[in-house]
């Protein structure tokens, strides 16, 4: 399958780049032990995100461990949901960049930097040229001085480029201002740390407010880790803040603006993506004992725009699939979200596929958009059973270079 858009790999020399500074900060500790430091780290952080879910300034971006171990671990997967995310607002949502002049970018919750740097690397191997302002908040001190570092260090990566970072708290968001408006704001894996404990007037009104600093053609991009509650907070959020005065479009996941369908609670699905993701090879290292997931990245996204886009989005038989691809024996199936906001199951009875078609479809992935026409067999509310696929057409299917 010919993708619509390439990303090239995580580059190496980020890889290398944090390795290099986790030995510098114990010279008198071996490989092994300094794995290990980094392998206790990684356990406690993902009981942070996931059970004890205590979030505040010293966290994890107060200890040089902290923010080592995430650099080396977790860098390269929330780098990746980013790159798809991008992506999807480059390659397909018509996200672009202005005519002349720089583009403005900002990172809200940035860490040390992986959805920053991201983004600056993904534009440029996408071929925009225009000089890029980015800047990044977050609370942590510490997190921000790496990120600098690591974009002047390997500026090579993201040439013409200008990181500026502020240290701020963002639970207080309806102070922030901008001199001047941005072309795309990101938060990537950070929201869910600031909202947490918030009702939600309070993250209906950070949405409209970041919504604010956008210029007229800018967007959006809120990128979260695909947990149940945190995704469906997510799109439950959007869809409420759409009441909020100040007006703003969905550009994404779904179609038409319209918002998540799967917030329906008798869904099988929460909205979220599942990409592949070749870890490098220090994340294997460290993961050997752990045996975390490492080859995919999950993750919840929604992108905002101030104007609707004009997308091809009103095609009717244009499908958002939302499950993994199942094969049995004698059917492959899927669930979507088509153009009309309905959540169906599709099914193809195998022996009425040519081989090729069914190769196509068992090469799809979760979040990828395609649109074909149906021979439909049978059809119920939930459920079409095709016998066929003609005129297929793959609207947004991103895959590694
Ligand atoms: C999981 S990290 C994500 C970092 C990066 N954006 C990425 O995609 O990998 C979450 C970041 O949000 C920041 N953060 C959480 N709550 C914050 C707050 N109230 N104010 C500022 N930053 C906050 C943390 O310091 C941390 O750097």
């Amino acid at each position: 399958m010919k993708p619509t858009i390439t990303l090239p790999a995580y580059p190496s020399e980020i890889a290398d780049w944090w390795w290099k500074e986790t030995c510098k900060q114990w010279p008198e500790h071996g490989e092994e032990r300094i794995l290990n430091l980094l392998r206790q780290e990684i356990v406690r952080q993902s009981d942070r995100f996931n059970k004890t879910r205590d979030f505040d300034p010293s966290a994890y971006g107060a200890r040089d461990l902290s923010i080592l171990a995430y650099g080396n671990f977790y860098t390269p997967r929330t780098f990746a949901a980013c790159g798809y995310t991008l992506a999807e607002a480059f390659g397909f949502r018509q996200w672009q960049a202005p005519s002349k002049g720089p583009i403005r970018i900002l990172d809200i919750g940035s860490g040390s930097g992986a959805s920053s740097l991201a983004c600056l690397f993904y534009l440029r191997e996408w071929g925009v040229q225009n000089p890029i302002s980015l800047e990044a908040w977050d609370y942590s001190g510490k997190s921000l001085a790496f990120l600098k570092r690591i974009h002047r260090e390997a500026i090579h990566l993201w040439p013409n480029t200008q990181v500026v970072t502020a240290r701020k708290d963002l639970r207080h968001l309806e102070n922030i201002s901008a001199k001047e408006p941005y072309d795309l704001i990101l938060s990537s894996y950070a929201l869910n740390e600031f909202w947490e404990g918030r009702e939600i007037d309070y993250r209906k009104d950070s949405i409209s407010n970041l919504i604010k600093l956008l210029k007229e053609s800018g967007y959006l991009l809120l990128i979260e880790p695909a947990e149940g509650e945190v995704c469906r907070s997510l799109h439950g959020v959007c869809s409420a803040a759409l009441t909020t005065h100040q007006p703003f479009f969905i550009q994404a996941p779904y179609f038409n603006g319209m918002t998540c369908p799967l917030l329906n609670s008798n869904s099988r699905y929460f909205s979220h993506e599942v990409r592949p993701c070749t870890p490098p090879p220090k994340v294997e290292q460290i993961n050997y004992p752990l045996n975390l997931e490492i080859r995919e990245v999950k993750f919840g996204m929604s992108i905002l725009s101030k104007k609707p886009s004009k997308s091809a989005s009103n095609h009717y038989t244009l499908l958002r699939i939302v499950s993994p691809i199942r094969k049995r024996k004698g059917t492959i199936s899927l669930w979507g979200i088509g153009a009309d906001g309905i959540e169906r199951e599709f099914e193809w009875q195998r022996r009425s596929v040519p081989k090729e078609d069914q190769n196509f479809l068992l090469s799809l992935q979760r979040g990828d958009i395609i649109s074909c026409e149906f021979r439909v067999e049978q059809s119920s509310s939930k459920r079409t059973r095709v016998s066929g696929l003609d005129e297929l057409r793959t609207w947004f299917v991103p895959r590694w270079r």
